[in-house]
Parts: structure tokens; C-alpha cells; sequence
């Protein structure tokens, strides 16, 4: 490579070749196809796509499809992986998507959300008394998961006993959608969809028998007898999109956390304002957003030829809109490589757009506002107590590791 120009390199680039170790700092290879080759056509006839404006465009342009029942039906057969990915909301179009959305919306309303703050708060700060005590801790297991398993487990009212399983189903569940996969794996995968629909369907059943003895924050009477003109969703909806909200919410919420506290330890001046100014935390966790999303890379298909720029995209392409370099494009954001958590305007789409916009925006943003400025209020000491590990997946960004000190 050593003699290849930026653009032969550029050229020559291979999303599925691009390594572990090449994930861990992705951001100079995004930024030399960027510059170089940013509608990337792969080995395999996708597209890369690396520009702001390419990647809003694939987000919003209505010939895209993010229907996955063809693709993922030599993958998972006929079985549960096959029921779960193809009914959660967002591997469906129109008009599915249209009417599971409009119903999944009861677990989010404003009157909803505003229940969960002040739960939200009380888990921050039982586990801000939990790590006090310890002084010295890793981030991601003590902390930043801890957060939105809980929040999830109250969302559909799973009891204390049970809600230590559900990091482990969302593990297999979401790993076997990896681009290799294990038979082992995806036996593994297939058993923790069932074991997760048994579950709900006990907490379902026990609420249609008992409708009003939901818990503050709980969503699930509201997900089971919701209406929208005249229709509810169907028993196989129902749950399998409760199964898609602990694995859309629970990793992408604790990477969040974990990638905002790695942003500030990078940006001690950054930490410092924040400290001096808590009233930037709204745009500390946009920025911490804009610049370790932790869903790097979303996936359309397109239905017709669509025009990127100079490039026309044939029907029927697979296409990779690599939101993590999207919220790098100097085209948008000024100086895009430095944390500024005061940065004004901040158009990131670290939560995607159009139509399949993330539904968790505001919980995920309550969750992290509220679980970064208690921290660093409360820990004015912190530092780092040894290596941080970043996970190797090329799709999602954030720690395995983040060991600190706050003594
Ligand atoms: C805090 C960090 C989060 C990030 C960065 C994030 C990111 C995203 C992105 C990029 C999408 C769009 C995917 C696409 O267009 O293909 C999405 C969709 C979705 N997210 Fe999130 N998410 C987060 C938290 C949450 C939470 C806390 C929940 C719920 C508890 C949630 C629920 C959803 C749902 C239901 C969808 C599907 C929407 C649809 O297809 O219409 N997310 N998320």
C-alpha cells in the first residue's frame, strides 16, 4: 500500500475486509474514501457511502428499502431468528412499517417519557452511590449497561429476578446477525429469541388479565391494547418488537455513555467547561454523538437507479450509509475532528432520519444527559486507571473496557 495514492487506496478499499484492528480507529480510512471515492462501490457490487449529504439523502430518498425478508432468508430458514428480524419495525417498509410504528409510538409518548425521567435518575443515582464506594471501577459493566437494562426491564415490566438474562439474549440475538456466523451461534441465537418470547408472553399474558396494575414507566398495556384506526398489533408484533426494544435501546444506550466519558477524558479542557457549565450537557451528548456514533453504519437497498452526487446507484444495490462519517464531513461540520461541546448548529444523525428515525431519540438522549452530568458532578477526581478496550464490530462503536479512578 505503501506506494498507492490516496485514491487508488480509495478505490482499492473493501468493507469486508475492513479488519478489527482498522475498526478500533476507523475514522482516517472513512475520511481518505470521503475524499477520495465517496459513493465506494465493494467487491461485492454495495456501496460505501461516506458524505453528509449522501448518506441524509439515503436515509430520506423514498426508493429505499430497508425490508430485509429476502436477504435473511438463506441466513435464518424458517426459524426464530427469521420471525424476529423480519417483524421488528426496522427491517420493515411501507405499509408495515407505517402501522407498527404508529402503535409502537404508545411506549413513547411525552406522557411516558416523563414517567421514565425521574426512574431514570433514581438508577443513576443508586449506581453513583454503588461506585462511590468502589473508587475504583470499569465503566461499561458497573455503569453504562447497567442503565438501560434497567430502564428496558421497567419499560415491560420485567421483575428484578429475571432482568439479568436479558443482556445475555440481546447478545446472541444481535451476534448472529454478525457477517459470519457460527452454526453454534446461531443455535445459540435462535434459543434466547425463544427463551425471550416465553418470557414475554408470561408478563403479557399476567397484563391483559390484569391491565391497570402496571408499574410507573411500564409501556406494555400500552403496546397490548393500543388501537390505531381500529387495529392493534398482532400477538408475533407484539412481541417480537418488545424482543427489538431491549437490543435497539440497550447497547447503542451504553455505548453512549461509555463513548461520552472516553470523549471528555480526551478533551480535558472539553470536561472542565462542562464542569463549569452543567447547563452543556444538552450539547456535550450531542456532540459525544456526532463523533463516536454508536451505530456507525446503517443499510438501504435500493429500489431504482438513485443519483449520489456524480454516481448513479443501480437498482437493486445493496447500500452501507456510514453515519460515522457523515458527522465527520467538514461539507457540515466545521472543524469535525475536535470535540467542542458547545458546537452551534449540530446536525448530527447519529439517531438516523426520515422515516425510520429512532424512535429511542429522546429516551436515549434523557439517559445519557442525565447519566454524564451526574457523573462528572459527582466525581470530580476521575481519571483513567488502565488501557481502555474498544470492542472490535465494525457496525457498532464502543467499549468493552473503560477501567477509571475517581479517588
Ligand atoms: C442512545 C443511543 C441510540 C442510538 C445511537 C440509536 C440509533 C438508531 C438508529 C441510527 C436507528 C435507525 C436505523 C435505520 O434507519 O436503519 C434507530 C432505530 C430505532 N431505535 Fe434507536 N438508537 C439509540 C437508542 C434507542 C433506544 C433507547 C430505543 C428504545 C428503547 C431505541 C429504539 C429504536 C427503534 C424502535 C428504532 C426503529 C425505528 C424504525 O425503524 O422506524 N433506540 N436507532
Amino acid at each position: 500500500m505503501a506506494n498507492m495514492s490516496n485514491l487508488e487506496m480509495a478505490k482499492a478499499f473493501n468493507l469486508s475486509d475492513f479488519d478489527n484492528v482498522a475498526a478500533r480507529d476507523p475514522f482516517p480510512t472513512y475520511r481518505m474514501l470521503r475524499e477520495n471515492d465517496p459513493v465506494h462501490r465493494n467487491a461485492d457490487g454495495s456501496y460505501f457511502l461516506t458524505r453528509y449529504d449522501d448518506v441524509v439523502q439515503s436515509f430520506k430518498h423514498p426508493a429505499m428499502s430497508s425490508d430485509k425478508k429476502i436477504a435473511f432468508k438463506p441466513r435464518f430458514g424458517d426459524g426464530p431468528l427469521y420471525t424476529h428480524h423480519t417483524t421488528s419495525l426496522v427491517f420493515n417498509d411501507p405499509p408495515i412499517h407505517t402501522r407498527v410504528r404508529k402503535l409502537l409510538a404508545a411506549a413513547f409518548t411525552p406522557r411516558k417519557l416523563a414517567e421514565l425521567e425521574p426512574v431514570v435518575e433514581r438508577v443513576i443515582d443508586e449506581l453513583l452511590d454503588k461506585l462511590e464506594a468502589l473508587g475504583d471501577f470499569e465503566i461499561i459493566e458497573d455503569y453504562a449497561l447497567a442503565l438501560p437494562t434497567q430502564v428496558i426491564s421497567d419499560m415491560l415490566g420485567v421483575p428484578e429476578g429475571q432482568r439479568h438474562l436479558l443482556r445475555g439474549y440481546s447478545n446472541l440475538i444481535l451476534g448472529a446477525l454478525d457477517p459470519v456466523v457460527s452454526p453454534e451461534g446461531l443455535r445459540a441465537g435462535e434459543g434466547a429469541v425463544l427463551e425471550f418470547e416465553e418470557m414475554l408472553n408470561e408478563l403479557i399474558a399476567k397484563r391483559r388479565e390484569n391491565p391497570d396494575s402496571s408499574q410507573i414507566g411500564e409501556v406494555l398495556s400500552a403496546l397490548i391494547f393500543g388501537e390505531v384506526d381500529g387495529e392493534r398489533l398482532s400477538p408475533v408484533e407484539l412481541v417480537q418488537n418488545c424482543i427489538f426494544l431491549l437490543n435497539a435501546g440497550h447497547e447503542t444506550t451504553a455505548n453512549l455513555i461509555g463513548n461520552s466519558i472516553d470523549m471528555l477524558l480526551g478533551a480535558p479542557d472539553q470536561l472542565q467547561r462542562l464542569r463549569d457549565d452543567p447547563e452543556l450537557i444538552h450539547g456535550a451528548i450531542e456532540e459525544s454523538l456526532r463523533y463516536q456514533s454508536p451505530l456507525q453504519i446503517g443499510n438501504r437497498k435500493a429500489m431504482e437507479d438513485v443519483v449520489f452526487g456524480e454516481t448513479t446507484i443501480p437498482a437493486r444495490s445493496f447500500i452501507h450509509c456510514c453515519i460515522a462519517a457523515a458527522n465527520r464531513d467538514p461539507a457540515q461540520f466545521y472543524d469535525p475532528e475536535n470535540v467542542n461541546i458547545a458546537r452551534n448548529p449540530n446536525r448530527q444523525i447519529a439517531f438516523g432520519l426520515g422515516k425510520h428515525i429512532c424512535m429511542g431519540n429522546t429516551l436515549g438522549r434523557i439517559e445519557g444527559r442525565v447519566a454524564i452530568g451526574k457523573f462528572i458532578q459527582r466525581f470530580p477526581n476521575l481519571k483513567r486507571n488502565g488501557d481502555a478496550q474498544l470492542s472490535p464490530r465494525v457496525r457498532f462503536r464502543g467499549f468493552d473496557k473503560l477501567p477509571v479512578s475517581v479517588t
